[in-house]
């Protein structure tokens, strides 16, 4: 069969690593792919957003079933185009990814259905958003409502740092129409896990736990980023707490989006914080996460193709999701300055010590192809360096030594993904 892939990142790169070995699959197409997607794809010039140009392509192309990797077109309603102009497509449609799109819709989802989440308030009006923090306890968290590649929460320490906040969200909208509605939010401490699971609209399966690590420099210091490093499985996602977000999380929110008719079909990524109150979510995402898909895919033993229709024809229950007994780490190679500004084009070398190692990967994210053919950096997250061990302790090893394989000039990293694994042994 032959599948395309939409999205250009990471995620998509680890997706398309796994589709390629699906026997079932004869040709991969990606749109708009990167240069490492287009080792093992053919990338095509179409953007994510360009939904009716997307759609004559696969139909031209016979495509059998499109893969939508990425946040925006999803809660853009590419899903529907699709499926309208009769082609099979694996992701939620519009009127569910809106479990993502809107931050105000999923609190209210779970406080509608008993969800264990922070307590939260929302505004659209920056006046009365100020008047509420006057009493508020700080610290507390400021979401602007929509999609900002994972940028627009605020965790505000002070007053005087939220009415800060207040205005670059709501005010100056500086991650534009998202913070035209604003989710305050009760600030919650714990560890943070991502649990990834397949949905069919009814069923839902839960991928092995990962941990992503957010803020941009060691020591959780720096500022958020879309995620600097991940390691699968988490040690701290325990049986107990398993068993908790199976009766209190997971079919309640499937369940929950059936009920509002929205039946949602595709992956429910569950941002989750183990608090000493018990497990609670943070957020929801409508995809895969990023860097998450790139410990949990490879460790996946079923055939991508096999699930991901499973949950497109709503026969997810007959299926078993199994995942290797060993960890997985993923450190991002970043160009220097990022989340906030930093240059790019600059060639990047070492990626064929890769070639034929078991257990290594060299993800794609902001990579391009230049004029000569050479392999530039063309992104904030540049590459995720995966690499698998028989325990975190060795994957952990083993990916940071491969992360020193490649080198570019900004190359810039942290050097501590994975180190919490340290505090169990
Ligand atoms: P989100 O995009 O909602 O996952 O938020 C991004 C990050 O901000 C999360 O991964 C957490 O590290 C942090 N965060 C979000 N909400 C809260 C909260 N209520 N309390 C503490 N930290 C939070
Ligand atoms: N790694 C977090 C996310 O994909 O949203």
């Amino acid at each position: 069969m032959k599948v395309l892939i939409v999205g250009s990142g990471g995620r998509e790169h680890a997706i398309a690593a796994s589709v390629a070995k699906s026997g079932r699959v004869d040709k991969i197409y990606c749109a708009p792919g990167n240069a490492g997607i287009g080792k093992i794809a053919e990338c095509v010039p179409i953007g994510a957003m360009e939904f009716e140009k997307l759609a004559a392509f696969a139909k031209e192309h016979a495509i059998d079933f499109t893969i939508i990797g990425m946040d925006d077109p999803l809660v853009g309603g590419i899903v529907d185009v699709f499926e309208e102009a009769g082609l099979k497509v694996f992701g939620p449609r519009k009127h569910a990814a809106i479990l993502e799109g809107s931050k105000a819709f999923s609190k209210d989802l779970m406080k509608k259905y008993g969800i264990p989440t922070a307590a939260y308030e929302t505004f659209d009006d920056p006046k009365a958003a100020l008047e509420y923090l006057e009493t508020a306890n700080m610290p507390i968290v400021l979401k602007a409502d929509g999609l900002a590649l994972g940028k627009g929460v605020l965790i505000c320490n002070t007053l005087e740092e939220a009415k800060a906040g207040v205005k670059e969200i709501m005010e100056d909208k500086k991650f534009g129409a998202a913070g035209n509605h604003m989710v305050v939010e009760e600030f919650m401490t714990g560890r943070e896990v991502s649990v990834l699971s397949f949905v069919d609209g009814k069923t839902i399966q839960i991928m092995s736990s990962a941990q992503d690590h957010k803020r941009a420099k060691d020591g959780d210091q720096g500022l958020n980023t879309g995620g600097m490093g991940t390691f699968s499985p988490s040690p701290f996602y325990t049986a107990e707490i398993d068993a908790f977000c199976k009766e209190h999380i997971y079919q309640k929110t499937v369940d929950a989006m059936a009920a509002e008719g929205r039946p949602f079909k595709g992956v429910i990524f569950f941002g989750l914080m183990l608090t000493e109150e018990g497990p609670k979510v943070l957020e929801y995402n409508a995809r895969f996460g990023d860097p998450e898909a790139q410990v949990v895919l490879p460790r996946m033993k079923n055939d991508i193709i096999d699930v991901m229709e499973a949950c497109t024809d709503g026969t997810l229950d007959q299926l078993k999701l199994e995942f290797e007994d060993n960890a997985a780490v993923c450190v991002v190679l970043a160009s220097d300055g990022y989340p906030v500004s930093y240059q790019k084009g600059f060639e990047i070398s070492g990626e064929e010590t890769f070639d034929g190692k078991e257990g290594y990967y060299c993800f794609h994210a902001g990579t391009k192809a230049d004029e000569q053919g050479r392999i530039v950096t063309n992104g904030g997250r540049v590459l995720g360096i995966t690499a698998k061990g028989a325990d975190l302790k060795e994957a952990r090893a083993n990916a940071y030594a491969a992360a020193e394989w490649i080198s570019f000039e900004n190359k810039y990293m942290r050097h501590d993904i994975g180190k919490a694994i340290e505090e169990l042994t």
